[in-house]
């Protein structure tokens, strides 16, 4: 299924030949458009950068990678071709046709779920819009601003829903997408974790192996929707999404490398050494691991509350499935079951067994937690191959929250519960501290000479589109 580049906005839902959609999408380009040249990367508008843009949407193979300018992007709608006779797969719905329409009854929850998905695309667009400046090599810039590019493909995604399918309250949703600003006291992003800063290329790499992972189980609920046109419009921002964290993940992976090999070479033991380590140029395991626990506890509070009414009737409704959730071997109503669940009780914490219906949250951020897992036993298996003794672990998922069952509590990494003093002793030890962050900010220095790396940053083992090492990946004095 191919994408049409002769419109204007370019689609594979023939727009065409629907005008007043049509009309009501070019009415918000140019404030999209504006939206992009303010908080937009910095100083990109003049940059050809080695883009991928989706020329269909076929699974495999819809990629054609060329130089663009970025406000040239072709940014637009594309969603994953239709199945015939699909079918609503859980809920009390289960069994009935998908729906092609919002059913009136579940009109409010559908546009909340799509506004709150659809706020976090241009959200990360502005959190991010400095580190350009600061590149560790024309590789990662590259990186950075395709990551960019389509986090505003994925805000076109929801605004076509909300166009589409919500008439004038839809088209409001769709300028206040482009009104609000990630970490503006008077009208900021919707979720605390967006108006956060991403100060420095370690927390971007952070973000997009943990946030952007949270946007691919949100996500891949959401491709199990009733409502046909949300899951498509999912299914194919996923395949997206894996690129994204694929840029955190290598990203992160090539850092630890650096480290690791440069503690190497100059004989240097003990990775609690921060200052021997830091004098290397390179950063700090246990900063990297600090780094970690803030990204990762922010990210948990995405998922909202372990024992949600919200997340049940979105489930229940149809609107808002399981991760994979026709791979799972059960009624798809859970009328009758129960699912474990991390609860404060007597003072301590335990596992306690609630409806699963209410637990939809709380399974979902499972899933999450064994998905970031399993990229942390990828990362360790880096460092182990170097021979330094130092592994990365996920904090418990009760510490350093804002969100949930455990808000109110100070607890440390490993689940233990403090006191305030306790607390204030450890939080410099567990999260970044103002003296990391400035050594951190210290190395970043932007390398912009093809086939070169910041200190502290080890090259990819394999370039973009399987370009060569000193590939000019982007052009700045285009
Ligand atoms: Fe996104
Ligand atoms: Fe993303």
């Amino acid at each position: 299924m191919s994408i049409d580049y002769s419109e204007k906005i370019p689609n594979n839902v023939e727009l065409s030949g629907n005008k007043t959609l049509q009309r009501a999408l070019e009415h918000w380009q140019p404030g999209f458009l504006n939206w992009w040249s303010e908080m937009g990367p910095d100083e990109s508008s003049n940059v050809e950068v080695y883009l991928r843009t989706a020329i269909s949407v076929e699974p495999k193979g819809w990629a054609h990678f060329d130089y663009v300018k970025m406000p040239d992007y072709r940014w637009g709608i594309f969603l994953a071709p239709q199945e015939a006779g699909r079918k609503i797969n859980f809920g009390e719905h289960m069994g009935q046709p998908a729906w092609q329409e919002v059913p009136g009854e579940y009109r409010s929850t559908l546009r909340r779920i799509i506004v709150t998905q659809g706020d976090t695309e241009p959200a990360s667009v502005e959190q991010q819009r400095h580190l350009g400046l600061t590149c560790p090599s024309l590789y990662d810039l590259r990186n950075l601003f395709q990551v960019n590019v389509e986090e505003g493909r994925h805000l076109w995604a929801m605004v076509y829903l909300l166009h589409a399918h919500f008439g004038r309250d839809g088209r409001e949703e769709g300028e206040a997408l482009l009104a609000r600003r990630s970490g503006d006291a008077d009208n900021p992003r919707i979720l605390t974790a967006f108006n956060e800063k991403t100060p420095d290329w370690l927390s971007f790499f952070m973000f997009t192996f943990i946030t952007d992972r949270d946007g691919k189980f949100q996500l891949a609920a959401l491709a199990e929707s009733g409502f046909d046109p949300l899951s498509r419009t999912c299914r194919f921002m996923l395949t997206e999404e894996a690129h994204h964290m694929f840029v955190g993940e290598t990203g992160i992976g090539r850092t630890l490398q650096r480290t690791c090999e440069a503690m190497r070479q100059a004989g240097v033991e003990n990775p609690n050494d921060i200052e021997k380590v830091r004098s290397l140029g390179v950063i700090d395991l246990p900063t990297m691991q600090k780094k970690l626990n803030l990204h990762y506890s922010l990210s948990l509070d995405l998922f909202g509350s372990e024992v949600s009414t919200n997340a049940a009737n979105a489930f229940s409704c149809g609107i808002k499935g399981r991760f994979h959730e026709t791979k799972i071997d059960d009624d798809h109503r859970l009328e009758h079951s129960t699912y474990p669940v991390l609860k404060l009780v007597d003072g301590r914490i335990k596992r306690v067994d609630e409806p699963a219906l209410t637990a939809i949250n709380m399974r979902l951020r499972d899933d999450y937690t064994n998905d970031c897992q399993r990229g942390l036993d990828r990362w360790n298996k880096i460092i182990e191959k170097t021979g330094v003794a130092f592994r990365l672990e996920l904090p418990h998922v009760a510490f350093h929250r804002q969100i949930g069952e455990f808000r109110d509590l100070k607890i440390s990494p490993g689940g233990q519960i403090l006191d305030d003093a306790a607390w204030n002793a450890g939080k410099d030890k567990w999260l970044p501290s103002t003296a990391d962050g400035d050594f951190i900010q210290s190395l970043m220095k932007p390398v912009t000479e093809p086939g070169q790396f910041a200190t502290w940053i080890a090259p990819p083992r394999i370039g973009i589109d399987n370009k060569p090492g000193d590939f000019e990946y982007v052009k700045i004095s285009a």
